[in-house]
Protein backbone atom coordinates (compact mmCIF):
# COMPACT_ATOMS: atom_id res chain seq x y z
CA UNK A 1 0.00 0.00 0.00
CA UNK A 2 3.15 2.39 0.38
CA UNK A 3 2.80 3.48 -3.56
CA UNK A 4 0.76 6.70 -3.09
CA UNK A 5 2.96 9.48 -3.22
CA UNK A 6 2.61 13.44 -3.85
CA UNK A 7 2.56 13.36 -7.25
CA UNK A 8 0.02 10.30 -8.28
CA UNK A 9 -2.36 9.88 -5.39
CA UNK A 10 -4.05 6.71 -5.76
CA UNK A 11 -8.08 7.53 -5.97
CA UNK A 12 -9.98 5.69 -3.36
CA UNK A 13 -13.81 5.57 -3.72
CA UNK A 14 -16.57 5.52 -1.69
CA UNK A 15 -17.60 1.77 -2.73
CA UNK A 16 -13.83 0.75 -2.06
CA UNK A 17 -13.55 2.10 0.93
CA UNK A 18 -16.14 0.31 2.19
CA UNK A 19 -15.06 -2.98 1.57
CA UNK A 20 -12.54 -1.97 4.70
CA UNK A 21 -14.64 -2.36 7.96
CA UNK A 22 -12.97 -4.97 9.72
CA UNK A 23 -10.81 -4.60 12.61
CA UNK A 24 -7.54 -5.96 10.31
CA UNK A 25 -8.76 -4.08 7.67
CA UNK A 26 -9.57 -0.75 8.68
CA UNK A 27 -9.79 2.10 6.29
CA UNK A 28 -11.70 5.71 6.70
CA UNK A 29 -11.54 9.08 4.63
CA UNK A 30 -10.96 11.71 6.59
CA UNK A 31 -10.91 15.69 5.29
CA UNK A 32 -10.74 14.33 1.79
CA UNK A 33 -7.63 11.24 2.54
CA UNK A 34 -8.00 7.67 3.09
CA UNK A 35 -6.47 6.20 5.88
CA UNK A 36 -6.13 2.37 6.68
CA UNK A 37 -5.47 2.39 10.64
CA UNK A 38 -5.37 -1.34 10.77
CA UNK A 39 -2.22 -1.21 12.36
CA UNK A 40 -3.19 1.57 14.71
CA UNK A 41 -3.69 -0.73 17.81
CA UNK A 42 -2.88 1.76 20.37
CA UNK A 43 -4.99 4.43 19.49
CA UNK A 44 -5.82 6.67 22.55
CA UNK A 45 -9.36 6.45 21.75
CA UNK A 46 -9.86 3.16 21.24
CA UNK A 47 -9.67 0.46 18.25
CA UNK A 48 -13.01 -0.09 18.42
CA UNK A 49 -14.18 3.54 17.72
CA UNK A 50 -11.87 3.26 14.75
CA UNK A 51 -13.47 0.37 13.55
CA UNK A 52 -16.70 2.06 13.85
CA UNK A 53 -15.98 4.73 11.61
CA UNK A 54 -14.22 2.70 9.30
CA UNK A 55 -15.36 2.00 5.65
CA UNK A 56 -17.09 5.45 5.11
CA UNK A 57 -15.99 9.20 5.92
CA UNK A 58 -15.70 10.06 9.40
CA UNK A 59 -14.60 13.55 9.02
CA UNK A 60 -17.02 14.77 11.73
CA UNK A 61 -16.76 11.94 13.94
CA UNK A 62 -12.71 12.41 13.85
CA UNK A 63 -13.36 16.48 14.14
CA UNK A 64 -16.11 15.79 16.86
CA UNK A 65 -13.38 14.65 19.32
CA UNK A 66 -11.26 17.85 18.30
CA UNK A 67 -8.18 16.07 17.95
CA UNK A 68 -4.85 17.47 18.66
CA UNK A 69 -2.05 18.36 16.50
CA UNK A 70 0.08 15.29 17.17
CA UNK A 71 -2.92 13.46 16.11
CA UNK A 72 -2.27 15.13 12.50
CA UNK A 73 0.77 14.21 12.54
CA UNK A 74 0.50 10.88 13.43
CA UNK A 75 -2.16 10.60 10.15
CA UNK A 76 0.82 11.03 7.99
CA UNK A 77 2.16 7.22 8.86
CA UNK A 78 -1.38 5.96 7.78
CA UNK A 79 -2.17 7.65 4.65
CA UNK A 80 -2.67 5.85 1.45
CA UNK A 81 -4.57 7.81 -0.81
CA UNK A 82 -7.37 10.93 -1.83
CA UNK A 83 -10.92 9.95 -1.27
CA UNK A 84 -12.84 9.96 -4.14
CA UNK A 85 -16.34 10.74 -3.91
CA UNK A 86 -17.39 8.64 -7.69
CA UNK A 87 -16.04 11.18 -9.51
CA UNK A 88 -12.68 9.87 -10.70
CA UNK A 89 -11.38 13.04 -12.37
CA UNK A 90 -7.75 14.17 -12.45
CA UNK A 91 -6.89 15.60 -9.18
CA UNK A 92 -4.65 18.09 -10.71
CA UNK A 93 -7.60 19.56 -12.84
CA UNK A 94 -10.01 19.38 -10.13
CA UNK A 95 -7.57 21.77 -8.05
CA UNK A 96 -6.28 23.93 -10.54
CA UNK A 97 -9.06 26.81 -10.36
CA UNK A 98 -8.49 29.66 -12.40
CA UNK A 99 -4.60 29.08 -13.96
CA UNK A 100 -2.58 32.42 -14.45
CA UNK A 101 -0.75 31.00 -17.51
CA UNK A 102 -4.32 31.55 -19.40
CA UNK A 103 -3.87 35.28 -18.76
CA UNK A 104 -0.95 35.46 -20.92
CA UNK A 105 -2.72 35.16 -24.51
CA UNK A 106 -5.45 37.55 -23.13
CA UNK A 107 -3.33 40.37 -21.83
CA UNK A 108 -1.44 39.53 -25.28
CA UNK A 109 -4.63 40.45 -27.61
CA UNK A 110 -5.82 43.09 -25.16
CA UNK A 111 -2.44 44.98 -25.98
CA UNK A 112 -2.43 44.08 -29.74
CA UNK A 113 -6.30 45.48 -29.60
CA UNK A 114 -4.99 48.39 -27.87
CA UNK A 115 -1.76 48.85 -30.12
CA UNK A 116 -3.90 48.49 -33.60
CA UNK A 117 -5.82 51.57 -32.46
CA UNK A 118 -2.70 53.56 -31.92
CA UNK A 119 -0.71 53.34 -34.81
C1 LIG B 1 -6.09 8.35 11.40
C2 LIG B 1 -7.06 8.61 12.27
C3 LIG B 1 -6.85 8.93 13.73
C4 LIG B 1 -5.71 9.25 14.42
C5 LIG B 1 -4.28 9.35 13.92
C6 LIG B 1 -6.12 9.47 15.81
C7 LIG B 1 -5.25 9.80 16.84
C8 LIG B 1 -5.63 10.09 18.13
C9 LIG B 1 -4.75 10.58 19.17
C10 LIG B 1 -3.26 10.85 19.01
C11 LIG B 1 -5.50 10.76 20.27
C12 LIG B 1 -5.01 11.31 21.65
C13 LIG B 1 -5.54 12.72 21.85
C14 LIG B 1 -5.01 13.69 20.81
O1 LIG B 1 -3.76 13.79 20.68
O2 LIG B 1 -5.82 14.32 20.13
C15 LIG B 1 -6.85 10.36 19.96
C16 LIG B 1 -7.91 10.38 20.85
C17 LIG B 1 -9.19 10.03 20.53
N1 LIG B 1 -9.67 9.64 19.31
FE1 LIG B 1 -8.57 9.44 17.63
N2 LIG B 1 -7.48 9.29 15.93
C18 LIG B 1 -7.96 8.97 14.69
C19 LIG B 1 -9.26 8.74 14.35
C20 LIG B 1 -10.32 8.76 15.21
C21 LIG B 1 -11.70 8.54 14.84
C22 LIG B 1 -12.22 8.26 13.43
C23 LIG B 1 -12.43 8.60 15.96
C24 LIG B 1 -13.91 8.42 15.99
C25 LIG B 1 -14.73 9.02 16.79
C26 LIG B 1 -11.53 8.88 17.07
C27 LIG B 1 -11.85 9.02 18.42
C28 LIG B 1 -11.01 9.39 19.42
C29 LIG B 1 -11.42 9.59 20.82
C30 LIG B 1 -12.81 9.38 21.37
C31 LIG B 1 -10.28 10.01 21.48
C32 LIG B 1 -10.24 10.46 22.94
C33 LIG B 1 -9.66 9.50 23.86
C34 LIG B 1 -9.74 10.07 25.27
O3 LIG B 1 -9.22 11.19 25.47
O4 LIG B 1 -10.29 9.41 26.11
N3 LIG B 1 -10.24 8.98 16.58
N4 LIG B 1 -6.90 9.96 18.64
Amino acid sequence: MGEASKDQPRLIDAKELSKHTDEDDCWMAINGKVYDVSKFSDHPGGKDILVDSSGRDATKDFNDISHSSTAAEMMKDYYIGEFSKGDNVDLKKKEGGFNVVMLIPIIIIILAIVASRFL
